[in-house]
């Protein structure tokens, strides 16, 4: 039998959406329908309003939680915003930062995202950072420049003994929410070893082989296995399908069944 060298990584992404009764039939329905994750962690990320009725309904399983975003500051008049303290005492443990919905419908910036990395790795939360080009910057073959530039600036004046709590989610802006038109998991794979390599150079060979990469985009209970049997691809970052309990228990079921793989090969 061969140790993992990483987690799988399965993380629900709600965006905004959700009542409380609808949140609280699909934490019940993912606990029922993931009794055992070896090997892999399932992290649900609701809307902040939902958090602490997730959190309860999570309690005494090894379901983790997320958000969805914070503001790059302990305290203060920030008016609407929620900091990575109030995300400790509420429970996450676990955040996503720059998702392309941010970066391109809210307008955020390379070095706000980076000021939230540094922030949210200072404070003791676990950092996911999403990454990935457009449709048009795929197309003008930038790929390459973009996740050099979104990881370099991302990760600029990151302390190196913090970086075991980031992982990196590759999103193609492109293929999220786009049942019609997703990456293929070849593309996906190519995409993110060119993030780990990227990666090695700005932290080191030894960290980036460490790092949990995961991607995004069009996951659904058909295709997750492709892509989490693709090599270093350790996870899967769900929007829609993560809203479907059934769904959602599939696709932690496929990266249960890809762990399985990698640690007795047949
Ligand atoms: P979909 O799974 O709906 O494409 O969303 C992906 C995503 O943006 C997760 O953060």
């Amino acid at each position: 039998m061969n140790t993992p060298t990483r987690q799988k990584f399965v993380v629900g992404n709600w965006k905004m959406h959700s009542t409380t009764l609808e949140a609280e039939q699909l934490v019940n329905g993912v606990i029922h329908g993931l009794s055992v994750n070896n090997y892999v962690t399932v992290i649900l990320c609701p809307p902040f309003p939902y958090l602490a009725l997730v959190r309860d309904l999570l309690k005494g399983t090894q379901i983790a939680l997320g958000a969805q975003n914070m503001y790059p500051e302990a305290e203060g008049a920030f008016t609407g915003e929620v900091s990575p303290t109030m995300l400790l005492d509420l429970g996450r443990e676990y955040v996503i930062l720059g998702h392309s919905e941010r970066r391109h419908k809210l307008g955020e910036s390379d070095s706000f995202i980076n000021q939230k990395v540094e922030c949210a790795l200072a404070a003791g939360l676990n950092a996911i950072l999403c990454v990935g080009e457009t449709l048009e910057q795929r197309k003008a073959n930038q790929t390459e420049a973009i996740l050099d530039r979104q990881l370099t600036q991302g990760l600029a004046n990151v302390p190196p003994e913090f970086l075991s709590q980031l992982s990196i989610a590759y999103e193609p802006v492109w293929a999220i929410g786009n049942a019609l038109h997703h990456e293929s998991p070849q593309q996906a794979h190519d995409a993110l070893s060119l993030t780990r390599k990227k990666l090695s150079r700005i932290c080191g060979e030894i960290r980036a082989q460490q790092m949990t990469l995961q991607y995004g985009g069009s996951v659904k209970p058909h295709n997750a296995a492709a892509f989490l049997g693709q090599p270093g691809l350790d996870g899967v970052l769900i929007g829609g399908a993560s809203l479907k309990a059934d769904q959602f228990v599939a696709i932690a079921k496929a990266a249960m069944g890809a762990m399985k793989a990698e640690v007795q090969p047949s």
